[in-house]
């Protein structure tokens, strides 16, 4: 009995480790593309569809490989933050200030979907 005990505890206690970090940071995030695709058409088209202000066109994918290749770890804070480059202001959470990180991470993945890129962690 003592050890069926410590093994339900020790279970327990490495599946709320496991699903602690789910939720911190992107590297066990999984993204929704349906949802992203939500938040894309309310928040980010105004100027990603086209390039407007300086954002990267869905249709510019040698752009959107050299976004990618910074990783979503920091696309996922330059895109929560806000993050001033060389082409303009990407305004903190793209402007949908109710969007949680989940969406954000969502949205990013699908604009690269479409724009044909992938990205690493
Ligand atoms: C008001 C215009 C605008 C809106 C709305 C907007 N962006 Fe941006 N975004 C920009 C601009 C401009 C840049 C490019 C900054 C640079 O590289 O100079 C950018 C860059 C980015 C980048 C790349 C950041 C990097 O480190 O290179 C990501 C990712 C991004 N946007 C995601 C989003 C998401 C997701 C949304 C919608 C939730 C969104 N943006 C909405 C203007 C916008």
């Amino acid at each position: 009995m003592k050890t069926i005990l410590k093994i339900t505890l020790v279970s327990a206690f490495v599946s709320l480790i496991i699903s602690s970090c789910g939720s911190s940071g992107s590297g066990e995030m999984v993204a929704n593309l349906e949802n992203g695709k939500v938040i894309y058409n309310k928040a980010c088209i105004a100027c990603h569809w086209k390039g407007v202000a300086g954002a990267a066109a869905l249709e510019d994918k040698p752009r959107w490989e050299e976004i990618a290749a910074k990783g979503m770890t920091v696309l996922l804070e330059h895109s929560i933050k806000g993050y001033t480059g060389k082409f303009g202001v990407m305004p903190e959470k793209g402007t949908c200030l109710d969007c949680s990180e989940q969406d954000m991470y969502d949205a990013i993945s699908f604009m690269m979907g479409e724009a044909g890129v992938t990205a690493s962690k």
